[in-house]
C-alpha cells in the first residue's frame, strides 16, 4: 500500500521576520491549526511537522510531498487566515494524479505563494 501523500508544516518558522521570532513559533501554530481543522474533516493526506524547509525569509513554510507526485514548497502561509485554503489544496494535491494543482484550482490566497517544485522520482 502506497503512503498517503504529504503535508510538511514547518514547526520553527516565524510569518514576519520583522516581528522577530515568536513563541509559540507561528509555524507551530500554524501546524496545530491545521491539525484541528484535519481533525475535523477526513482528509487524504498525512500531516508532519518539519523543522526548517531552508525557506526561513519567506513567512510560514509548507512542503507537500508524495508518491510519483511532484514536490511542492509554499511560503507567506499565514496561520490566523490561512488554514482552510491550505486544507483544501492539500487535499487538490492529494486527490491529483502527479502533485500538479491548476493554477485556476489553487485557493486565491495560495496562488502566488509557491517557492519551488520538485519533479517526482517516477
Ligand atoms: S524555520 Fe521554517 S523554513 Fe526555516
Amino acid at each position: 500500500m502506497t503512503a498517503k501523500p504529504r503535508l510538511n508544516i514547518c514547526v520553527t518558522c516565524t510569518f514576519s521576520a520583522a516581528d522577530g521570532q515568536s513563541d509559540p513559533r507561528d509555524g507551530k501554530v500554524l501546524f496545530e491549526r491545521v491539525k484541528t481543522a484535519c481533525a475535523e474533516r477526513d482528509v487524504p493526506f498525512d500531516l508532519h511537522p518539519a523543522e526548517c524547509l531552508t525557506n526561513c525569509k519567506s513567512g510560514c513554510s509548507v512542503a507537500f510531498s508524495g508518491a510519483a507526485k511532484w514536490g511542492y514548497v509554499y511560503g507567506n502561509v499565514d496561520p490566523d487566515t490561512m488554514i482552510e485554503d491550505l486544507c483544501d489544496l492539500a487535499i487538490r494535491y492529494s486527490e491529483s494524479d502527479n502533485g500538479i494543482v491548476a493554477w485556476r484550482e489553487r485557493p486565491d490566497s495560495l496562488r502566488r505563494n509557491v517557492i519551488a517544485r520538485i519533479p517526482p522520482l517516477d
